[in-house]
């Protein structure tokens, strides 16, 4: 193929990508038709910090992805340890049975660099929402077998943000998520969210004071999951993380 041959080949692909942009797709969070009438940037590369679309223009990527690039774009050991993985076995199931080397390495790791926070054990998932999601089930789980079934709701501010998913929607989203999967959990409690008005650590246990009573049910908030059993379960002992 020559060098004209091969532009010509990129320009094409790139005009069908702009011609299909946000046709076939469904995006998180946005209005179909507002994205329909002002497509997203098409981004085709990554380099460290740095990241460019279809056309050429190279942008800052403040926000690495969704916050999920931390190490930057194209790392050469990033690469070669998932490379390595790869030709090694791309996946197996942790499901009852089985395991592997990975898996049992990380979660030791995982454990030691938060040893300060007492962390006993990882649970693995693929996500934010499915994190929050599992967080939200072991919580239950744990009132359950201390004996205190009732305990079900979860406390969670008002317009935070943990994700996508059912649980982690009915807990959290902002009133524009939340209205398209409504009726959702009816068992969390939001307090307003102190950010706005005051810095964390000062106001988040005046917001839990304010809706004691149903602190009683409460299993866990979305901000400190428990972790131990209280001895008396005490609303304005609530803090954040
Ligand atoms: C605080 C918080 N929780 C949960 C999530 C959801 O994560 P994911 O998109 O991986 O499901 C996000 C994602 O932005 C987040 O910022």
């Amino acid at each position: 193929m020559t060098g004209r041959q091969g532009a010509t080949s990129a320009n094409s692909q790139a005009n069908w990508l702009k011609l299909n942009n946000a046709k076939h797709q469904w995006h998180p969070v946005q209005d179909p038709k507002a994205v329909a009438a002002s497509p997203p940037l098409i981004i085709e590369t990554g380099d460290g910090v740095y990241v460019t679309d279809i056309d050429g223009r190279r942008y800052l990527d403040c926000q690495g992805g969704l916050w999920c690039v931390n190490a930057g774009h194209g790392r050469q050991e990033i690469k070669d340890a998932i490379t390595a993985q790869l030709d090694k076995l791309q996946y197996y199931t942790l499901f009852p049975g089985t395991t592997h080397a990975p898996s049992i390495t990380l979660s030791a790791k995982l454990c030691e660099v938060t040893a300060e926070e007492d962390m006993a054990k990882v649970f693995f998932s693929s996500g934010g929402s499915d994190a929050n999601e599992t967080a939200l089930k072991i919580a239950r789980q744990y009132w359950r077998l201390v004996g205190e079934p009732d305990r079900t709701k979860i406390f969670s501010f008002k317009n935070g943000y943990h994700g996508l998913h059912f649980g982690a929607t009915s807990a959290a989203a902002s009133a524009p998520i939340k209205r398209a999967s409504v009726p959702c959990s009816p068992t969390s409690i939001r307090p307003s969210s102190p950010i706005s008005t005051a810095t964390l650590s000062r106001k988040i246990p005046r917001s839990f004071r304010r809706c004691a009573p149903p602190c009683s049910s409460a299993t866990s908030s979305i901000i400190r999951p428990a972790r131990s059993r209280p001895s008396s379960p005490n609303p304005s002992s609530a803090r954040a993380a």
